[in-house]
């Protein structure tokens, strides 16, 4: 089930987004997050680091995880996803690094430990450890989520399971130009390890954030159409707590037949 809240704007997206989290840590300071990445959630992180400014231990005790990475680049690569978050939160707020984890996409830690497997066994085992360091931190407590315009959700592409785990995936040709601008230097990667649509049902909460006319017929969509895999984002509304904040020009086409 969705829950709908339509910001007038942008900014105010952004505020309401960042809000939920403030409110979350409120109630819960040990809370486990799962974070997700582009140019969506940048306004909120700016929101957080702002909030937190006037927060004693605000993110301080909170685990965090990241929904996604990209395969073949190491984390201080500029269009990594390690980057993006230690350079809009990590590095801006009082989280303990030890409980910081973003998909390592280059099997580099379970490279050192087990020096015997080779690159896919190694990515694979990275996705089981994922998983197992989810589990052991009690399962994700609050979820963010942006939505891409085929309606992908962390880098879950249609056709992905409903009760996919956290796997290697080929990313496609739309989503690979949609981010090529933070590859400005080369090319976007063609693969990238996700959590899958399975482990982010599992959060006990999510919240969605679309902004923009280039989401408008992705929230048309999701407003109206049944679930189907087709569009990965459909799969929450078999969940029973999903805010979807979206702002008005991603409301537009909400109502036309899509
Ligand atoms: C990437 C990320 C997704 C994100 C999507 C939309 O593909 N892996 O998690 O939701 O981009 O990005 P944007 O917010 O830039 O439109």
């Amino acid at each position: 089930m969705i829950t709908w809240r339509v910001a007038d704007d942008y900014n105010a997206l952004s505020r309401e987004a960042a809000g939920v989290l403030v409110r979350q840590l409120e109630a819960n300071p040990r809370s486990v997050l799962l974070l997700p990445t582009g140019t969506t959630p940048e306004g909120m992180y700016q929101e957080i680091v702002a909030a937190c400014r006037n927060i004693p231990r605000c993110l301080r005790d909170a685990t965090t995880f990241n929904l996604d990475e990209y395969v073949g680049i190491p984390p201080e690569h500029p269009g990594s996803y390690a980057t993006y978050m230690r350079t809009r939160l990590f590095s801006q707020v009082d989280l303990d690094p030890g409980r910081t984890h973003v998909p390592d996409g280059n099997g580099a830690a379970i490279r050192r430990e087990r020096p015997d497997v080779d690159f896919e066994t190694a990515l694979a085992l990275e996705c089981a450890r994922y998983e197992s360091l989810i589990r052991a931190a009690g399962g994700i407590d609050l979820t963010f989520l942006g939505l891409g315009r085929n309606g992908h959700i962390g880098f879950n592409e249609p056709g992905s399971p409903f009760d996919s785990r956290t796997r290697v995936v080929e990313l496609h040709l739309s989503t690979r130009e949609a981010n090529a601008p933070f590859f400005p230097e080369g090319r976007v990667p063609d693969r990238a390890i996700t959590t899958g649509i399975g482990t982010i049902l599992e959060s006990r909460s999510i919240v969605l954030l679309a902004s923009g006319a280039a989401k408008a017929d992705a929230i048309a969509r999701l407003a109206s159409a049944p679930p189907s895999p087709d569009f990965p984002a459909s799969a929450l509304l078999h969940h029973l707590d999903v805010l979807a904040i979206v702002d008005r020009a991603a409301w537009t086409k909400v109502g036309e037949a899509v």
